[in-house]
């Protein structure tokens, strides 16, 4: 958790102390983003700023071809005019390859930042613990990876471009109309005041369409990514016809914001094209009677005017400016937030070296809770010798999936140690204890990717002789000969699909190519029916031989096989005693016992 408490961007409740706090952490990140390619960013500014200042170079050198070379060409001299149009031309082919240059820097700059800052994320978050990932979901994390990357790169290969060049070029213009002729650049001057107000007008009600249009829209793929995911259970319960009416209104409010958005536009750019027409207006009054008066040049006048005309050309994109900036800035908030997430269960920075275990487990006065929540397991001892098959039995939400994945230290206790041949688990590398402790959930995990590689996935590097024998080892073989492409099939393509026990069956001899020293399985047979589960016996029995195992099973036929039961009640340890001990008891276990046993006899 960050310091505050800050990364949760539900809440909208930040004290002024927080959200000054937020600020600075995502600007201390822009800092960090900019840094390495400051100089370049200064070579960009240079570029635009000499770019824009040749632009608005062309308008005076008009005028000084029609008031200064135009006169010398009638008497027959030629050489001015030629000058100012070579000068002209020169100026305007500059212009162009500084202004390419200046797009392809700022491209090329825009492109580094994101790359820089969408391996960040990918690498930060992939790090983060469990623990993060259970309490941030996916799709908040694909948020931060896909839209708001996405609004901070318009922003940076968009935005800021047209900020810049906008800003400068309405600047030297405003420059060189009060330097050519003071008189229409105060007219131009009083066009600011009717321009202001337009602008503050489209500005507000833009930003409040956008920031509505954007929350319609976040709402919208949700609704449609919640649906396809949940597809089957909306089949099955038939709810298509009422998600077709809710999605449907949920498309009919984005249309709506849209087209206001559109309405907006639709008075904001008539408004500018006649403060623009009204401002070359009063210039060409003001300047015709001085240019009849003789006090005022005509190339003068049509350099005022063209400057007059082309002032406002930027102001549309500045005045949406805000609102891109707007969004890439809490993009930035949210991304910073994740980046600043440390990781719960740190790596030691001196880790005890761990040649290989023996698969001791202990629990030393363990108490556990989930952050600031209740606790979920009550202090307790346990110690669990190397080579011993641990079945965990107990109801739903007694507390036995956290009790393993202390043992694979997904989570550290919150009190007391857990640890592994006598070494406190957070004392050993990431790397040694994942080699050592495996967990095979219930959710068997195959990655896009042929069996070979899904296999091999437990050890790195094995040979596809090794492969095959841990696939027959576990009972794996079969079903994998008889895929359309065998152990070369792609998980993910079509025929290639393998149902919920076959990946099962996969996870298993992955995790028997790992050959750690603890193996956990978190209701790991559960998906397989029975006669599946029957063929996994042997093979489960290969993949526990000689290592400590926890299963965590409601099969009776996977609980016989272990050498001890643990009943877990409430956060307890309840029973603990042999398999046969438990059953001839009278304790909770004898009941289950005695179920299973009716329920296998008929
Ligand atoms: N990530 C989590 N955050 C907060 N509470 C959790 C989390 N996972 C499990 N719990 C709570 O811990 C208790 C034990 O859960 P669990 O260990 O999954 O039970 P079991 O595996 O025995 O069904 C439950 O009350 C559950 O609600
Ligand atoms: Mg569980």
């Amino acid at each position: 958790m960050s310091m505050f408490g800050t990364n949760d961007e539900e809440r909208t409740d930040l004290t002024k102390e927080e959200s000054r706090y937020v600020r600075a952490r995502s600007r201390k990140l822009l800092g960090s983003l900019i840094d390495p390619i400051k100089t370049r960013i200064y070579f960009a500014i240079f570029l635009g700023v000499i770019s824009t200042a040749l632009r608005v170079a062309g308008p005076a050198l008009i005028a000084l071809g029609i008031d200064w070379a135009l006169p010398k060409a009638i008497l027959r001299q030629y050489n001015e005019l030629w000058i100012v149009v070579i000068t002209y031309l020169s100026a305007a082919l500059a212009t162009s390859i500084l202004t390419y240059l200046f797009l392809m820097l700022t491209a090329r700059l825009a492109q580094q930042m994101l790359f820089d800052l969408r391996n960040r994320m990918f690498v930060h978050t992939q790090k983060l613990s469990v623990e993060f990932h259970e309490r941030y979901t996916a799709g908040r994390v694909i948020a931060r990876q896909t839209s708001d990357l996405e609004s901070i790169a318009e922003l940076l290969s968009g935005g800021l471009n047209e900020l810049v060049i906008g800003g400068l070029f309405m600047t030297f213009t405003a420059i060189a109309l009060f330097l050519l002729d003071p008189t229409s650049f105060l007219i131009l001057f009083g066009a600011l005041l009717p321009l202001g107000i337009l602008t503050r007008w489209f500005q507000v009600r833009t930003n409040r369409g956008y920031r509505k249009q954007r929350v319609a829209s976040s709402r919208l793929i949700q609704y449609f990514v919640e649906t396809m995911t949940g597809i089957r259970a909306v089949k099955a319960f038939r709810k298509e016809k009422r998600n077709e009416e809710h999605f449907g209104g949920l498309v009919e409010d984005y249309r709506k914001h849209n087209a206001h958005l559109i309405q907006l536009f639709g008075i904001y750019d008539p408004g500018l094209i006649m403060i623009g027409n009204v401002t070359v207006a009063a210039i060409l009054l003001s300047g015709g009677y001085r240019v009849l008066d003789g006090s005022l040049g005509i190339g003068v006048l049509t350099a005022a005017i063209l400057y007059a005309r082309r002032f406002f050309d930027p102001m549309e994109e500045i005045a949406i400016f805000y609102n891109s900036y707007q969004s890439a800035a809490s993009a930035l908030e949210k991304i910073s937030g994740v980046l600043e997430e440390e990781p719960s269960v740190p790596e030691p920075t001196n880790p005890v070296s761990f040649e290989s275990a023996r698969g001791e487990v202990g629990f030393q006065g363990v108490e556990f809770k989930y952050s600031t929540g209740p606790v979920i397991l009550k202090k307790f001892d346990l110690k669990i010798p190397a080579g011993q098959t641990i079945a965990l039995v107990g109801t739903t939400g007694a507390g036995k999936s956290t009790l393993a994945k202390l043992i694979a230290r997904f989570y550290d206790p919150s009190q007391g140690s857990v640890k592994l041949d006598g070494t406190d688990l957070r004392e050993i590398s990431n790397k040694d204890l994942r080699r050592e402790v495996v967990m095979v959930t219930q959710e068997a995990y195959l990655f896009s990717g042929t069996v070979i590689e899904n296999i091999q996935l437990g050890r790195p590097g094995a040979t596809i002789d090794e492969v095959i024998a841990a696939a027959k080892a576990v009972g794996a073989h079969q079903f994998i000969s008889k895929l359309p492409e065998g152990y070369e099939t792609d998980v993910n393509k079509r025929g290639g699909r393998v149902s919920a026990g076959q990946r099962q069956l996969i996870s298993f001899a992955r995790a028997f190519l790992a050959n750690p020293a603890v193996l956990i399985l978190d209701e790991a047979t559960s998906s397989l029916d029975i006669p599946s589960e029957r063929m996994v016996q042997a093979g489960l029995k290969s993949l526990l031989a000689g290592r400590t195992a926890v299963i965590i099973a409601h099969r009776l036929s996977t609980v016989s096989i272990a050498d001890r039961v643990l009943v877990m009640e409430h956060g307890e340890i309840i029973e603990d005693d042999s398999p046969s001990k438990l059953a001839a008891g009278t304790g909770k276990f004898a009941k289950l016992y005695q179920a299973w046993k009716d329920s296998l006899v008929q």
